[in-house]
């Protein structure tokens, strides 16, 4: 059984889709710890006191004394993968080398469009057709690594924020179980900078359909898209 532990800040709407997805036995995974920076953030009654782990990083001298008893604390759980799902704390360079190759973060928006903050309201202000959200493997710089998979909706006229983030969250849902599917089973690595899916590099990252499968993107011309 592969142990997934979860890094989170806030609601743990995305750590509640895996959580539904090991229950209804579309993931064959375990949790084996969820860890937050904020200790009233609601991601951590998600699962039992036990698999908790917080610290209020505000209260340490400095980002490196927290990224140090973070990791700790996540490696004394032995994961197989780390995924940051709505951790809103940077990872320092120390925290991301100990985990590199098995760090995931899922983003609202479709990098290398706006890493950072206020995707939403940057895609609306401006005039984007198309919003949606990625996965990648985690690199010291921010929101800058290799991207898996990608989901995409359309930005609506008349959106706002709101109604954005409402369509890319029900979407990044399906896409993170998606790739941890993949990462689970053994079919998802990252050797350098180079992504593989069952061992053949990945140049273009994934995409999920309506029907909550990954396809290997079509390139007009190329080969069509295939499941994986
Ligand atoms: C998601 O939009 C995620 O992409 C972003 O923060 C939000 C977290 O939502 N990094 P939740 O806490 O999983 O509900």
């Amino acid at each position: 059984m592969q142990r997934i532990a979860v890094l989170a800040s806030g609601r743990g709407s995305n750590l509640q889709a895996i959580i539904d997805a090991i229950s209804a036995g579309d993931l064959a995974a375990g949790i084996v710890g969820v860890f937050s920076d904020k200790p009233a953030a609601a991601a951590l009654q998600r699962v039992a006191p036990e698999l908790r782990w917080s610290a209020d990083a505000r209260a340490y001298p400095s980002r490196e004394d927290f990224d140090a008893d973070l990791a700790d604390a996540v490696a004394a759980c032995r994961p197989d993968w780390v995924v940051c799902a709505g951790y809103l704390r940077i990872l320092g360079d120390a925290f991301v080398e100990r985990f590199r190759d098995r760090l995931l973060n899922i983003h609202p928006s479709l990098l290398p469009k706006y890493p950072g903050l206020r995707t939403h309201a940057r895609a609306i202000a401006d005039g984007e057709r198309e919003h949606g959200a990625s996965v990648h493997f985690v690199i010291p710089e921010l929101d800058a690594g290799n991207v898996i998979a990608q989901a995409v909706v359309p930005v609506l006229a008349g959106d706002d924020v709101d109604s954005l983030s409402a369509r890319v969250l029900a979407v990044e849902h399906p896409l993170l179980v998606a790739v941890l599917r993949l990462a689970v089973s053994g079919r998802l690595a990252e050797q350098g900078t180079t992504i593989s899916v069952d061992g053949h590099p990945l140049f273009t990252a994934l995409r999920l359909d309506s029907a909550g499968v990954l396809h290997a993107h079509h390139v007009p011309g190329a080969s069509p898209s295939v499941p994986v």
